[in-house]
């Protein structure tokens, strides 16, 4: 088990998948990549979310995102599941499933939590970046589906802060003015904010977000 925290390397790994074997860090490439582990094949919740994350395979696209899932159950049994999925969420599955018969990889991402079940993968959604760096890590119980607008929201964020020297507020969505990063001093704000600003509090700068047209 290791503790992966914000900002280290993702851990590597190749291992089987319903796409052939991956590389991860080969597989991710210059992308922007999601791992994310649900508990186990043909459940329900499980069904609704990998049928979710197909049908946005083009919002992924767009944000230069890569999605793989992981669980531990092995690849004859995902590939019978996958049809099921297609079948009953009226899509086609188009990201690679993890085959973690053998627990290598959600050990090495700590995705099993013992005391909520010692068997099965909570629902762990790690961001990482083209850096190949954690930039979100997300732990969902067995019960709760994700809410995926909100992972790309969130993606959103992560990308236009690597970028631009801003944050984004509570409740933020993609168009919303930002907050200026506290680093930026005032002097610096007309060349990297051209758009403008109004300093509502002298911590508390706000600006149209700035990859906007
Ligand atoms: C599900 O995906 O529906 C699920 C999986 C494990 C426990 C509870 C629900």
């Amino acid at each position: 088990m290791s503790t992966i925290r914000l900002g280290d390397e993702a851990p590597n790994f190749t291992t089987q998948s319903t796409e052939g074997e991956i590389n991860f860090h080969e597989w991710l490439g210059d992308s922007w990549g999601i791992l994310f582990s649900h508990p186990a094949d043909y459940t329900p919740v499980c069904t609704t979310e990998l049928g979710t994350v197909a049908k946005y395979k083009a919002e992924f696209d767009k944000r230069n995102v890569k999605v793989a899932a992981l669980s531990v159950d092995g690849l004859e049994s995902h590939n019978g599941w996958i049809k099921d999925i297609n079948e009953t969420q009226g899509t086609t599955v188009n990201f690679p499933i993890i085959a973690d018969e053998d627990r290598k990889v959600s050990t090495l991402y700590d995705m099993i939590h013992p005391n909520a079940n010692d068997k099965l993968t909570v629902r762990s959604v790690f961001v990482i970046g083209p850096d190949k760096k954690v930039k979100l890590i997300i732990t969902y119980p067995a019960s709760t589906g994700r809410n995926f607008d909100e992972l790309l929201r969130v993606i959103d964020s992560l990308q236009l802060t690597a970028y631009h020297k801003v944050a984004t507020p509570a409740n933020w969505n993609n168009g919303d003015d930002c907050v200026i990063a506290p680093a930026v001093t005032n002097e610096e704000i007309p060349t990297l904010f051209p758009k403008g600003h109004t300093e509502v509090k002298p911590y508390l700068r706000m600006t149209p977000q700035p990859n906007l047209k």
